[in-house]
Order: C-alpha cells, then structure tokens, then sequence
C-alpha cells in the first residue's frame, strides 16, 4: 500500500519512507549530481528500534527514490549489537582515507555506534553496553552499500579523554571539509553535560580532539545533532560568519513541549567555535529558535553542494514528545521542505533566514488562485479550497491597535464545511506574533500536549507588511515568517475531505491583503 503513497496523512511533497519508522537525517552529501538523505531508520517497525541508516536519493530535493537500507544494524534482527545513531557523509575527493581503490572516489559516512551489549569489537576494542563512540563506513558505490572500518572502530572512542565520563550520551558527528586549514572536522556533542565537542583529522580515520563548546542559551534538555557551517552575510558579502545548529530535547521554543532547533552565530578557525556576544543571552534560558513550532529538529545541512556557498537543510518534521504515537501508518515521520538558509541583518541583529529551496516550483501545479483586498472585513470570508496539499503566499499591513482594525487576522486551512476543524495560520497585531493553531486541527488526542497554539515574534518588514509562506501537505504545516527570520513547523492530521479554507479577521478589518495559493501535485508520480 505504501508505494501508491496515497494513505491517509501520506506527505505528498515531503520525504518519508514508504514503511516503517524514521527519524533524524543522518548523513546529506550531494555526489555526482544526486542528493543522498540518509536517515534513522527502524527496518522492523514502526516505533524507533534497530537503529539502522535508510537511504533515499533525488536529483532535485523534491522527487525523491527510497533506496535499500544503507547501514542495517548489527546482527539484526535477531541479536542486534551495534546500532548506527545519527551522523554524516562527505565524498572523500582526494582519497585522504585510502578507502578509494581504482580510482574511485569513496563516499565516507561517520555515525555514533551505540553498542546495546557489553562486548569486545574485532578492533580489540572493549565497549560497554549502552556505551557511545563514533565510527565510520565508506561505500565504493553511490551510496548503495557501505563497508564498516572494523578494524579500526570506533575511530573516536568514548570516554574522550579528558572527560572520562564513559557512558555519557556522547554522539551525532557532523563532519566536514574545512578548507582553510586542509583538515577535516568532526563536531560533536557530550549530549547531557550540553557540551559541544571538535575534532579534526586529514584521514578521517585519526582524530585529535580540538575543543568544546558549551554550555550556553537553551539548556532544558540534552544537546544533540550539532551541525556547522559557513556562510557570507546578504548585503556585506565580504563577512562570513559561521552557523551551530543544536537540537534540544526536551527544552523547545516557548509554548512547545519536547525537541526544539537552537542556532548561534559565531567564528571558526578550524580548531574553535567562538559565539559572537549577540548570540548569547546571559540567562542560560533563551536562545535564537531555529523554528518555533513543535516539529522541527535534528536540522542537517547539505555537504558537497555544487555552488560553494550555498547551505541547504533539511529536518526531522516531527517531535520526541509524541513522535511514536502519531496516527500515521505503515510508516511515520517525514522531513522537512529543504530550507535554503542565509545570513542578514534583521533589526540590528545578524538573523539566519530560511527560504524553501527552489525545487518545490517542480510540483507546483497551474491551479492558482490569487486575490487582493483593500480591506478584508471583519469575520470570515471563505475562499475557493485549494484541495490538501498547497503553497500560500499571504501578505498584509501591519498595524498598531486601532478599534476599526483586527486584532489578529488568519488563513484557516484543512478545514471542514462547518469549520469545527481547521488549522489557523496568523498574526497577532497586539503582541506581534505569528501563530500557528491546530488546537482543533483534526485528530489531536494521541498525545496531551499536540492540540496546542504556537507563536513566534515578527515585525512588519520596511514597507510595514506582514509576509507569510505557508506549505500545507497532507499532514503538516510549515510557515516562513518575513524573509524567513521566522519559522514555524506543525504536523497537522485533518479529516481527509476537511479541504476548506477561509479567511478570519478578528475584531475589525484587515488592510491590503494579497493572496497566492499554488496547488501542490505529488512528488510520488
Ligand atoms: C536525535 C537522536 C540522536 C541520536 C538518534 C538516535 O533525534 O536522539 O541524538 O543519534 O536520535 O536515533
């Protein structure tokens, strides 16, 4: 049945596994023209378990191709001994590992071995059960099948000296080609002490450790799946500044509950990471979100991409809180839509902005609606419905508190006739904030905390608008507020024929509204 991906809450234009259970990105390298998204993969059921390396490969981030499982874990099923946690891939160019034989270029993935039993490795190794270390494997063939190192893993052997803390959650390597310095670098994280921890190899296979980063900002829970890169700031292209990417679980945005993304701005030399003062908020609370909705996470950036300074993530679209009981089936998780990201002043701050990276124009269909009001009146107004899957494109004037205006305006999406269900996509223009509510979105009860409001701060742009980009699929909603400074993701299960769509200006009107809606076809066909 999964192949026709045609089941109830099947993403139509996001990855996810035909079958099965997903969840972090583990491993995006661009080679010879394809995209590679490895994943976290349960082969054997629908909750997370076996923790094994699925594969799916694109030429344009939209239509993708699941692929065989790429890592399966050790011994599964019956006695699995090692599982492949989450980690990255690079294509080793000039053969520093030695892994390429006739001229091939090896692709080299590293990943957090997690051993379940107490055991002595065929490297000599002694691991303990539950232990954490970060190894490598290597394929000789795009990607399709890969050969662990055995004899050598681990190649980063926990306890790292000097921390000694030998079962310590200690995990998610993020490497890369550093180019200043020649070298590798492998970022990790000692996930409970909130410590990032780098290291640099010219092999990939020896590796000294470099420095730590940590603790700062969002603490609430443990760090995981740290990501870094480079990028030029828009408008001063002279200034490169670098990006940590962090996962929190649990400890999220304000009004989550569960996983949630942290980003810091700063420098790196090749050896340290060093946060600008901007970056950090001396309460050890508050932090720069990522994405404050409640499905964003484990965000990972593209290595090789073809055009040196471009930075493409893509994220986990879901949340530990409730991501195993979410009402999909035979598989569930899916990522995010690929997020083109950049820097740029935004009110006297350096801001990571997201865009959709341009390849969901490829499933864009000619069912377009477009309308524009002066004034849109208080109450509802419906709208022709664009079907389950589309894109919005919603701009408005900004205003301050005026009794003729509203108080907040939105577009309900998935809605059903009589509109006791629907998925609400505004802004606040008392406290200045985004909203996504999907209190009444559909199904909501599998979990205690998912019928909930969420909300992000953004200020009018310099002509005094409000812009929203607006993805809905079949289950799920991701909003890019302003240029993209803010980002909400929301996994939404509406009834299937809840297809309605209106808009609600609340307490009076609101001013010179625009409105595109882009019908979205599936990427399955
Ligand atoms: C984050 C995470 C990672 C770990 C992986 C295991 O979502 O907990 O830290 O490597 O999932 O599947």
């Amino acid at each position: 049945s999964g192949l026709n991906y045609t089941e109830p809450y099947r993403p139509q234009y996001h990855f996810s596994p035909a079958e099965h259970w997903m969840n972090d990105p583990a491993g995006l390298v661009y080679y010879k023209e394809t995209y590679h998204l490895f994943f976290q993969y349960n082969p054997g059921g629908i909750e997370w378990g076996n923790m094994s390396w699925g594969h799916a490969t694109s030429k344009d981030l939209t239509h993708w191709e699941e692929r065989p499982v790429a890592l399966l874990a050790r011994g599964y099923p019956e006695n699995v001994t090692e599982m492949y946690f989450t980690g990255s891939a690079v294509a080793d160019v000039n053969n520093t590992s030695g892994f390429g034989v006739d001229g091939k270029i090896p692709l080299v993935a590293m990943y957090t071995s997690m051993y379940p039993v107490s055991q002595e490795l065929p490297s000599g190794k002694h691991v303990l059960a539950e232990q954490q270390s970060q190894s490598i494997a290597y394929s000789l063939d795009e990607g399709e099948t890969w050969t662990t190192y055995d004899a050598e893993n681990p190649v980063i052997h926990n306890p790292p000296s000097p921390y000694g803390a030998e079962l310590e959650n200690f995990r998610d390597p993020f490497v890369f080609w550093h180019d200043d310095t020649q070298k590798w670098v492998a970022v990790t994280v000692l996930a409970s002490l909130h410590k990032v921890v780098i290291w640099s190899s010219d092999n990939l296979k020896e590796w000294s450790l470099a420095s730590e980063f940590g603790p700062y900002n969002a603490v609430g829970g443990i760090w995981e799946c740290p990501n870094l890169f480079q990028m030029p700031i828009k408008g001063d292209p002279s200034i490169k500044k670098w990006v940590l990417v962090l996962g929190l679980n649990p400890g999220g945005p304000p009004g989550t509950v569960g996983s949630g993304t942290q980003y810091f701005i700063g420098d790196f030399n090749g050896t340290a990471f060093k946060a600008d003062p901007a970056s950090i908020y001396p309460d050890n609370k508050s932090a720069n979100w990522m994405d404050w909705g409640p499905d964003f996470y484990a965000a990972a950036s593209y290595n090789g991409l073809p055009v040196g300074d471009d930075v493409v993530q893509i994220a986990w679209m879901n949340n530990w809180q409730y991501g195993a009981t979410i009402p999909t089936s035979p598989w569930r998780s899916a990522m995010s839509v690929p997020r083109q990201l950049s820097l740029k002043e935004v009110n006297g701050k350096v801001t990571l902005l997201q865009q959709p990276q341009d390849s969901w124009h490829s499933v864009a269909n000619d069912q377009t609606l477009k309308h524009s009001w002066k004034s849109v009146s208080k109450g509802s107004t419906s709208l022709d419905s664009p079907g389950k899957a589309f894109k919005i494109d919603l701009s408005f004037a900004d205003h301050d508190s005026d009794k003729s205006l509203a108080s907040t305006f939105a577009i309900a999406v998935r809605a059903s006739s009589d509109f006791k269900q629907e998925t609400l996509i505004g802004y606040n223009f008392t406290s200045k904030e985004v909203f996504v509510d999907r209190r009444n979105s559909g199904v909501v009860s599998f979990d205690k905390t998912f019928a909930s409001l969420y909300h992000a701060p953004l200020s009018a742009n310099a002509d005094k608008r409000i812009n929203l980009q607006v993805f809905v699929d079949w289950s799920s909603v991701e909003v890019l507020g302003g240029q993209g400074e803010v980002s909400l993701t929301a996994q939404i299960f509406p009834e299937e024929n809840s297809t309605e769509t209106r808009l609600v200006s609340t307490d009076g009107v609101t001013q010179n509204v625009r409105l595109q809606i882009s019908g979205m076809d599936s990427a399955w066909h």
